[in-house]
């Protein structure tokens, strides 16, 4: 799958537009999210050198490759794929196309353009290990249209937990029963002995969401879930707990659980959302401090992942 926000995808289409007759050609830059994920978080156009059939031919000058390549690095993008257009032919590829198609992996987007109009926009992702077995095959293109797509989720090292403490502390400083900060440094130490943590860092590998996952026996267990109070509303929850659920498949997992303190009655329909139910309650043990004659129990909820 090819993912790319609403104004990268315009922008490529409206350079079909602006070089018609000719084709147009350019870089997509962003990272590699799986083997079959690709993510494009900019655009670079180039020009095309062809000059003996710029109307059905194209080719990026080398020099212009090599610039945006370094020029991308340095923001800490990759090439992931090149985009061009069909002036009046159909959005698939060529004979042509694929011969000179090398970069493996990496998408091959073609947008036809009609009259002048762009019209399909179709991507091909480069299958093979060489020139003699080399093939496309058809990729899916996803218009993103959350703010929270543009976020990579990863799993977290220790290097990273200096930053889970802040977002953690941040996001739950909702839970005014509690005395002091949720976490410290010596809370996840001690967790990531049991779990994981899996972040989701912004463009600039600014940690923004993380969550907490137990996953060597069923059920798994996922909790601490934070996300940064600037990019809460954004479906960023949704993918850490997402992202949660398949870690835990992965691991061969069958069953999800979490637990709600009873005072955060807006988590239950929260987590109902994600196909969570009540499945019972546990005695709140909870190395923090609590307030004053404050008494609380866990919700416990649970799901078939
Ligand atoms: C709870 C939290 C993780 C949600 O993250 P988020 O990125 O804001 O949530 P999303 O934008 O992904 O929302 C996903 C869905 O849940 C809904 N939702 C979000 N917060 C909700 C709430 N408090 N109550 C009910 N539904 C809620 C959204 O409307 C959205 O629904 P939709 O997909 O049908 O539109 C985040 O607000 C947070 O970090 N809170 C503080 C820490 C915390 O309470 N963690 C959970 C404790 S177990």
């Amino acid at each position: 799958m090819l993912r790319i926000n609403p104004k990268n995808y315009d922008a490529v289409r409206r350079h079909g537009e602006e070089t018609y007759p000719h084709e147009c050609c350019g870089v997509l830059l962003g990272r590699m999210e799986s083997e079959d994920e690709r993510v494009v978080t900019s655009i670079a156009r180039a020009g095309n050198t062809r000059t003996d059939s710029p109307q059905n031919r194209y080719s990026i000058d080398p020099k212009d490759l090599i610039r945006i390549q370094r020029e991308g690095r340095e923001r800490g993008e990759d090439i992931i794929g090149f985009y061009h257009s069909h002036p009046d032919h159909p959005a698939r590829w060529s004979q042509t196309d694929l011969a000179e198609a090398h970069w493996f992996s990496c998408s091959y987007v073609i947008t036809s353009v009609e009259k002048g109009n762009a019209a399909l926009t179709n991507s091909f992702v480069l299958l093979g290990f060489d020139e003699h077995d080399k093939k496309f095959a058809d990729e899916k293109i996803t218009v993103m249209n959350d703010e929270s797509d543009s976020a990579t989720i990863r799993l977290a090292t220790p290097a990273d937990f200096p930053a889970i403490i802040p977002i953690v502390n941040k996001a739950y400083e909702i839970e005014t029963f509690i005395i002091g900060p949720r976490v410290n440094a010596e809370d996840i130490n001690r967790m990531s002995q049991k779990g994981d943590f899996l972040v989701a860092q912004d463009f600039s590998g600014k940690i923004i969401a993380s969550v907490y996952v137990e996953s060597k026996s069923d059920p798994a267990y996922f909790g601490v879930l934070a996300v940064d109070p600037s990019w809460q509303g954004k479906k960023l929850g949704r993918r850490m707990i997402e992202a949660a659920e398949d870690y835990s498949r992965e691991k061969g997992r069958k069953y999800m659980k979490l637990t709600v303190v009873n005072l955060r009655t807006e988590l239950p329909p929260f987590y109902r959302k994600f196909g969570y139910i009540e499945s019972g309650t546990e005695e709140f043990l909870n190395p923090r401090p609590l307030k004053d004659g404050v008494k609380l129990h866990l919700i416990v909820m649970s799901k078939s992942l």
